[in-house]
């Protein structure tokens, strides 16, 4: 259908679950509470690493409501799942929860007291006596780098011409190091399991908060050796997840565990302290650059090397190098990763992971460069601009990167920017601006759906992917309204349930893109079905083929004749329904290489007489193909950004060097942007739909947000002060003091 005339693809809608969530009807995880439910609560390591010693659990055994304590002796024997992410299986911790007595982190799980109420719970939790017999932990990236030999990644290494002789024979060159801190995703609501075996019917029921009910699934299948079809997961609401509800962590094993050995529900929900450490987070990175240009500011070389943190228990690449492999034009370019391991929980996905500390690196160096050969920072991005991906040799499928950096430039009144580094004053304050791309895969997964077309009028679509809070419920309505011609408020949207038709996995910035085809073919294929219903006998359109009716209005019939509504003909065949499925691949065509892109601009303030720095106006100007819902689209990115803004400025979990256990674990120490730091902010979007990538040309918005944000504010900072931050997030004393090598 013609962009002119969609109703509803590309409409600014309210999130139609918004109403279940204001009132409470919206149920999470921990809100099931089953009948004879018991509560668990975990005991967890107060050592970084070593191995356990002795558990005396006698005190705890004794306190009222305790029903009983697992620990590595007392535990049922499990299976680990494969980890095939092809297959839909994946665990984010490798080991399972109580496989033995080593301790491998802080807050790993070391027993559980499960007891008839939470309260109970916990205070038996808090008497269990554990003995350790501990080691020195690594607890910071430099500590491990001096300790362990780097593992490098080779899967996501990527090397084109001579990168190194080409950064040395070239005119003009930077080499810097850049920083930035393991960073932990704390979304509002806490990783919770609500687990129930039915011993009779050798089931498994699981509500657990999770951004992917078949992977959950299909992993807790296999770990207890159980038919997909024994396990039943739901997640209906997700009080968000950012990465850190992609995969199965021990939580849910635990939980999982307990009901079959009990016979009774357990709930059990990770602390917020715990969130810190069992739960994963975004590891630790130290990236190298090394740029170099002609005379002409054209980029010779680019070379991008980098490290992270990983656990004892699994290397974990950050992917730093993701978007640098292809952002820019250039024919000598490395990007390389490596993990070095710590004694830290298990790194994982955290929105637009690798992305967003490479493009911080990246975008920093770009800046850095283009001052080198006294460019202006947009200037200097244009002229590196491509269309073609140098590392698949392969032309984007749509970029409007160029359009982003100008007419965001242009919104943002670039053109008033002086270039000397503290050149702009208002008042007691320096003005900085500062500028970065962003940039991410657009990315697309194998999607069914299913429509129903009921008797009463209304419309059920269905599958198992999941709204993790992005919009996915609104944005499906639209499809299904778009692809029907009926009013969004006649569709009802069913999703976060295993036993669904097959749903993707909520990460990637993928589900908009992904399901949408199947939702528009399953409509049309529900429309068959209720076609065939028609023409059949007995049917109000006997004597009539298929290809004379239209649905049109919620209302089938011959064009310019009668038409009867869905009812009316279901009710002639006494009918329930008229149902259609659809499946649409994650393959793309091999013609392209498939990104978003965008840039961001950002203003801040600094005032050296008080040493206050604010970010005080952002603009995004964001390239995403079809924007199906310019509301929620807006939302992804504007919290996106916070999420940058937090990586620049604020969050940084750190663990105290002696005993490894995390220092800042609460919200009111691990610092995150509050609406009094979030600055004036405003949306740009492109709107140029992308169908070479999909049907409706939508890309996906979720992640591509938080990229390049960290840079264009660093840039931002030097711009303002002169002082080139390279290690986040910012520290107030990097800008107070007048030799910043001094600082480290
Ligand atoms: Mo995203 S980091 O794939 O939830």
């Amino acid at each position: 259908m013609s962009e002119s005339k969609q109703r509803y693809i590309g409409q600014a809608r309210p999130r139609i679950d918004g109403p279940k969530k204001l009132s409470g009807e919206a149920r999470y995880a921990a809100d099931h509470h089953l009948p004879d439910m018991t509560y668990a609560y975990g005991v967890f390591s107060t050592i970084a690493s070593g191995r356990i010693n002795d558990i005396d659990t006698s005190a705890a055994e004794a306190m009222p409501g305790v029903i009983d304590i697992f620990h590595h002796d007392r535990f049922p024997s499990l299976h680990r799942s494969p980890d095939n992410f092809a297959n839909g299986t994946k665990v984010d911790e490798p080991r399972l929860p109580f496989e033995d007595d080593r301790i491998y982190y802080a807050g790993q799980f070391v027993a559980m007291v499960v007891a008839e109420s939470f309260e109970q719970a916990r205070a038996a939790a808090y008497e269990v006596q554990v003995s350790y017999r501990p080691d020195t932990p690594i607890t910071r990236l430099d500590e491990a780098l001096e300790q362990h030999k780097p593992t490098p990644d080779e899967g996501s290494r990527h090397e084109r011409g001579n990168p190194d002789s080409a950064w040395k024979k070239a005119p003009r060159r930077i080499e810097a190091v850049y920083n930035t801190a393991m960073e932990t995703h704390n979304p509002m609501e806490m990783h919770a399991s609500t687990a129930a075996w039915d011993g009779q019917s050798g089931r498994l029921v699981l509500y657990e908060s999770t951004q992917g009910v078949v992977f959950t699934r299909n992993t807790i299948a296999r770990m207890f050796g159980l038919l997909q079809d024994k396990v039943e997961v739901k997640a209906p609401f997700i009080g968000s997840g950012f990465g850190g509800k992609l995969f199965v962590w021990p939580h849910a094993v635990a939980a999982c565990a307990a009901t079959r050995s009990l016979g009774r529900p357990v709930q059990l929900m990770v602390p917020r302290a715990q969130m810190f450490t069992t739960t994963g987070h975004r590891p630790a990175t130290r990236q190298t650059l090394k740029l170099a240009t002609d005379n002409d500011g054209r980029l010779q070389a680019v070379i991008h090397d980098s490290v992270n943190s990983t656990s004892m228990l699994a290397d974990v690449p950050e992917l730093c190098g993701r978007c640098t492999k292809s952002l820019y034009a250039c024919d000598n370019l490395r990007v390389s990763h490596a993990t070095v391991p710590m004694n830290c929980g298990t790194p994982t996905a955290m929105r637009a992971p690798g992305a967003a500390p490479g493009l911080f690196a990246l975008e920093s160096a770009m800046d850095e460069m283009a001052e080198a050969v006294d460019m202006d920072p947009v200037a200097f991005r244009l002229r590196n601009y491509t269309e073609r991906d140098g590392s698949q040799d392969l032309p984007f499928s749509s970029i409007h990167l160029k359009q982003a950096l100008e007419e965001g430039a242009r919104r943002f009144g670039w053109e008033k920017r002086t270039a000397k580094p503290g050149s702009m004053r208002e008042g007691d304050e320096i003005l900085g601006w500062g500028v970065a791309a962003c940039n991410w895969e657009a990315l697309k997964v194998d999607a069914k759906a299913q429509v129903t077309l009921q008797a009463d009028g209304r419309v059920l679509v269905s599958c198992a992917t999941q709204d993790i809070g992005t919009g996915t419920y609104t944005v499906i309505a639209q499809g299904a309204a778009e692809a029907l011609g009926v009013p969004i408020e006649s569709i009802d949207v069913e999703l976060g349930d295993s036993r669904y038709i097959y749903g993707p996995l909520s990460g990637g910035s993928w589900v908009t893109a992904s399901i949408l085809p199947a939702v528009a073919q399953a409509a049309r294929a529900a429309v068959e079905e209720l076609k065939g219903y028609a023409i059949a006998r007995g049917g109000p359109f006997e004597s009539r083929k298929k290809d004379d009716l239209s649905f049109e209005n919620g209302a089938l019939g011959v064009k310019g004749g009668e038409m009867l509504s869905v009812a009316e003909i279901l009710q002639a065949r006494r009918l329930a329904n008229a149902v259609g499925e659809a499946s649409t691949s994650g393959e793309l065509g091999k013609a392209y290489s498939y990104r978003s892109f965008g840039a961001h601009f950002v203003e801040v303030r600094w005032d050296p007489g008080i040493s206050r720095l604010r970010v005080s106006r952002i603009l995004s100007a964001i390239d995403v193909g079809k924007v199906v819902n310019p509301r929620t689209a807006a939302n992804q990115v504007e919290g996106a950004v916070a999420m940058g803004l937090g990586m620049a400025l604020f969050e940084h979990t750190e663990f105290d060097q002696a005993s490894g256990l995390p220092v800042n674990n609460d919200y009111a120490e691990y610092l995150v942007p509050t609406h009094a730091d979030f600055p004036d902010m405003e949306v740009m979007f492109l709107h140029y739909p992308d169908y070479n990538f999909t049907s409706e040309g939508a890309r996906g918005v979720g992640e591509i947000g938080t990229t390049g944000l960290a840079g264009a504010v660093v840039n931002a900072i030097y711009h303002a002060t002169g002082k080139r931050i390279r290690d986040i997030p910012i520290r107030l004393e990097q800008l107070m003091v007048d030799d910043l090598a001094a600082t480290g």
